[in-house]
């Protein structure tokens, strides 16, 4: 692979490396460095026992890894979005308490013996469902990715908020664990003529979308479990929709019905929202699919260099509403030139997918890009192509190329090369 050394290489480097250090770095270290010469207390006494925390929480050392808000980008954290941060973590996997969170009427606080969930319109039987009856339909198991459609949005005329937390962190991937909605479709029997559901939610915005029957025929769950536990309250729990690969406005949390009809209902979120103004001033809707995009995660705005030069691994994610991400290629020269970063980890379809890339860094600024394919053959594109194709007026599905600035003293900013 371009970005291994050979093993030749590798072992050449480590001994030279070793020699140095002997010399320099580790024989002062181990000198002078209370760390190695003395017995800490962790080490001296006895900890807190196995009931100290029932359910487990992050070490107080790890208390700024937390999901963020910019108050300034909405009105009111009622109806707002928080932040993964994306710079924190590794693996694919987001855990369950740094999902970001995106709510229009603030998190419906339902008990689950009293929820329901109701199938009407064209049907054979309208049925309502208890969680216990569902939990007697097949269960599956899937990794997906739910990005929003707004995510980057604050990024089409320029370079904006400072951190991948903010530009492209309305992004999580965890395990679902959930029943096929066609299996709970199957069961209320669906009409002739019928070609379109809307999920509605149980919270104060009734949030409801036009879906196609085929896409809920197809991969779509009724899920009730993320990474193994119970939706979190501010994902939808105790019921949400999953639509793989699909803009997260349509993952319908609280779900409480499914309405089977003939056409779509031009609903607020697929007319006023969700839909994106050309330059011409015609607006195209229902673009449903989460186009192929990548980031470094690190270094970025909010995770500088602080080891100075030498070697310096790149860390990012990549992934695609299309399926698998077949490779992503990665730029320290402003997308002059290009190198092909190497995946690791499970690559599942419509999945976040981690990338590395490792080099040693001269000490010079750098222009970091990532440029992620799919296995449809779908390249992400430059901002520049971007706008050339849709002009300046959207906001939603900006899956274009992020060029993160890396300063010679390591401080890492957001900038825009197209
Ligand atoms: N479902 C309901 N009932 N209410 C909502 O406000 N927000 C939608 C969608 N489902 C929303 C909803 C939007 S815009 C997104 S991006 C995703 O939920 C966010 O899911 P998350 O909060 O689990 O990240
Ligand atoms: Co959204």
């Amino acid at each position: 692979m371009p970005d291994q050394p050979s093993r030749r290489g590798f072992l050449q480097g480590g001994l030279a490396a070793g020699a140095a250090l002997a010399t320099a770095t580790t024989a002062a270290r181990a000198a002078d460095d209370p760390a190695i010469t003395e017995i800490q207390d962790w080490n001296r006494y006895a900890g807190p026992g196995v009931d100290a925390e029932p359910y487990g929480v992050p070490s107080p050392y790890e208390a700024h890894v937390v999901r963020r808000n910019v108050p300034w980008l909405t009105a009111d954290p009622i109806s707002s979005v928080n932040f993964t941060p994306l710079h924190e973590l590794d693996g694919i996997i987001t855990p369950n308490g740094l999902c970001f969170e995106r709510h229009h009427a603030g998190i419906a606080e339902i008990d689950p013996a009293q929820h329901r969930l109701m199938i009407n319109g064209m049907v054979d039987t309208p049925l309502v469902f208890t969680m216990a009856d569902l939990m007697r339909f097949p269960r599956e198991n899937h990794v997906y990715f739910l990005e929003c459609a707004a995510n980057s949005g604050m990024e089409w005329r320029g370079a904006q908020l400072n951190g991948c937390q903010f530009t492209h962190g309305m992004v999580h991937c965890v395990m679902y664990t959930g029943v096929k909605l066609r299996h709970l479709l199957e069961e209320a029997g669906i009409r002739a003529g019928a070609a379109w559901v809307m999920p509605e939610g149980a919270d104060a915005s009734a949030m409801s979308r036009s879906l196609p029957l085929e896409k809920a025929l197809d991969d779509c769950l009724v899920a009730f479990k993320m990474n193994g536990e119970a939706l979190r309250p501010g994902q939808g729990y105790p019921l949400r929709l999953v639509v793989p690969g699909w803009e997260g406005n349509l993952w319908v949390k609280w779900l409480r019905r499914l309405e089977i009809g003939d056409k779509p209902w031009q609903l607020r979120e697929e007319t006023s929202k969700y839909t994106d103004l050309l330059a011409n001033g015609k607006a195209r809707r229902f673009t449903w699919e989460m186009d192929v995009k990548s980031v470094i995660t690190n270094p970025s705005p909010q995770a500088p260099v602080t080891h100075g030069r030498g070697r310096l691994v790149l860390a990012g994610l990549a992934w695609s509403g299309g399926g698998r991400v077949s490779r992503v290629d990665v730029s320290i020269d402003g997308g002059r030139n290009w190198t092909t970063a190497r995946l690791d980890g499970p690559s599942l379809p419509k999945a976040l997918h981690r990338f590395y890339h490792a080099f040693d860094w001269d000490g010079s600024e750098l222009f970091l890009q990532s440029r992620a394919i799919d296995e449809n053959g779908f390249v992400q594109p430059t901002k520049n192509d971007l706008r050339a194709a849709r002009g300046e007026n959207s906001i939603y599905h900006n899956n274009g190329i992020q060029t993160w600035h890396v300063a010679k003293d390591g401080v890492v900013e957001n900038v825009e090369i197209s």
